[in-house]
């Protein structure tokens, strides 16, 4: 699919999930991106835990000394780049504690180059400016083990200009292909993908079928049957 540039949409993706293509997180992220290349976008994906990522010290140099460049050599030298080229990033992530995985916010963290230091007013809240001006979107994509959708409530709100794919008790990605909820979940990720690529909006109810929120008698039969296979794993 063409951006308005006349070129192929570019996806860069980065999945934080330590447990790589094992896991859960692959599996939702690689359900976007197959569909986003089925509509004809270039995909790219990388395993956070894979890269070389130091910490960023809060020396701002990037806003002061050496402005959109940071003082560490390593593999954001390359990322920053990509991100800035990609039409669409997207950041793959369990949630441990509440939250994203470390490796990502490590990840997010060293994106401040991207930034300008100056504070701007945007819808009641004090951001900072983009340093370059293209405009991309982002889709985070994020598991969770427990059946609440409040699992995400950390997530949702540090990517709060993204595209939201949630799905709690993540088991079901490949064990509850046969419930209508996952099987209109997965249609519903599929959907967006191809609507992303060809530049069109996302609409209310759309949105709302890409975050997962099981009825209270779902999240208790959820429970139940967490508990039985944890007591069978038990050595
Ligand atoms: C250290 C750790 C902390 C976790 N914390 C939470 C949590 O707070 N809430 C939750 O719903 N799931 C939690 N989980 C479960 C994972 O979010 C869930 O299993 C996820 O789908 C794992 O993704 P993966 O298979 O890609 O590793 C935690 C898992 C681990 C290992």
């Amino acid at each position: 699919m063409l951006n308005s540039f006349s070129c192929i949409m570019k996806i860069l993706a980065f999945n934080g999930s330590p447990r790589k293509q094992q896991g859960m997180t692959a599996h939702l992220l690689d359900l976007f991106l197959d569909s986003a290349e089925a509509s004809g976008a270039e995909v790219t994906k990388h395993y956070i835990t894979e890269l070389d990522i130091k910490g960023c010290t809060g020396c701002f140099s990037c806003w002061w000394k050496t402005p959109g460049k940071c003082i560490h050599r390593d593999d954001m030298d390359w990322a920053l780049p990509a991100i800035l080229d990609s039409d669409i990033t997207v950041f793959a992530t369990p949630v441990y504690h509440d939250n994203i995985i470390h490796y990502l916010q490590r990840l997010r963290e060293r994106t401040l180059p991207l930034a300008l230091p100056e504070f701007i007013l945007n819808n009641g809240e004090t951001k900072h400016p983009g340093r370059y001006r293209k405009k991309r979107k982002t889709v985070i994509v994020a598991t969770a083990g427990f059946p609440e959708s409040s699992a995400f409530e950390v997530t949702e709100r540090l990517f709060r200009d993204a595209t939201h794919i949630f799905l709690p008790s993540s088991v079901l990605m490949v064990q509850g292909k046969e419930l209508p909820i996952i099987q209109d979940f997965v249609d519903a990720v599929k959907t967006a993908a191809d609507k992303l690529i060809k530049g069109e909006n996302l609409d209310d109810e759309l949105k709302n079928r890409l975050k997962v929120d099981f009825p209270p008698e779902v999240k208790e039969m959820l429970i139940k049957q967490h508990n039985e296979s944890s007591e069978n794993m038990k050595a």
